[in-house]
């Protein structure tokens, strides 16, 4: 490892989209790309962390310096951070599906003229809350994101309540899916941190930029044991 201000700590990040099965050939995703998550692995690696990545399916490299767990669903993601506890900081920056196919099938659903299957979806596990809500081996510092397409700030005020996270990186994802543009698969992001402590508005910056500055914050937070 690295020697810097994380040397000896223990990073967990999640990252990327989670894949839900319709059936073996289909499934519900989102648009994450993984470099947000992913440049938090690598600039907390940086910084002399022990990090473990746990990240859904994504066609991006993985960070050097690194321990990847690689899983495609909402509960796979949850058991692989699960096994991964105890930590000093965990940061969520997945974009975990809400929901699941609550009978995905085991053959390729067929057009059979009796019209469109309905899909009956269940609500997977909240990863962030069940890490920040644990009794015992609780990480000292729980980072949750929220993405947002509308009263960003708000929003994450109540999400970091709901959540019980120390931290929220909220961001605004409203123009994802425009061309050259939006949070999810961009390679930007304009985030503003939220904590009990009030809100950090940061300029819009590159994703890599945004881990350094959110990894330095992690390291002070650490040292100083003090949630910021
Ligand atoms: O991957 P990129 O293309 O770089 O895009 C980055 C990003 C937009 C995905 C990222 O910056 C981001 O905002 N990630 C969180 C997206 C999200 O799903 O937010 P949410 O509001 O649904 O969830 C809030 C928080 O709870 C997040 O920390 C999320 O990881 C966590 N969560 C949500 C649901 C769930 N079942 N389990 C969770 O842990």
């Amino acid at each position: 490892h690295k020697v810097g201000p994380l040397s000896g700590k223990r990073v967990l990040v999640t990252s990327g989209p989670t894949h839900e099965p319709i059936d073996p050939v289909r499934y519900i995703a989102n648009r994450s790309s993984g470099k947000q998550g992913h440049a938090i692995a690598r600039a907390a690696a940086e910084l002399g962390a022990e990090v473990t990545l746990v990240s859904g399916p994504v066609s991006i490299p993985d960070p050097p310096g690194v321990t990847v767990v690689r899983v495609e669903t909402a509960r796979e993601m949850l058991a692989a951070v699960e096994a991964r506890m105890p930590v000093d900081a965990a940061v969520f920056c997945a974009a975990v599906a809400d929901w699941r196919v609550a009978q995905a099938g085991e053959e390729k659903l067929k057009k059979d003229g009796s019209g469109p299957p309905s899909l009956g979806l269940v609500e997977n596990p909240d990863i962030l809350a069940t890490i920040a809500r644990r009794k015992e081996g609780r990480p000292i510092l729980v980072v949750g994101f929220a993405a947002e397409t509308e009263k960003v700030v708000e929003h994450a005020k109540a999400k970091l309540a709901r959540k019980g996270c120390d931290w929220i990186v909220a961001n605004d994802v409203s123009h994802t899916g425009e061309p050259g543009s939006g949070v999810m698969g961009g390679d930007r992001n304009t985030v503003a941190i939220v904590s009990a402590q009030g809100v950090e508005s940061w300029p819009d910056m590159d994703k890599s930029d945004v881990a350094r500055k959110l990894a330095e914050r992690i390291a002070t937070a650490l040292k100083d044991k003090q949630w910021v």
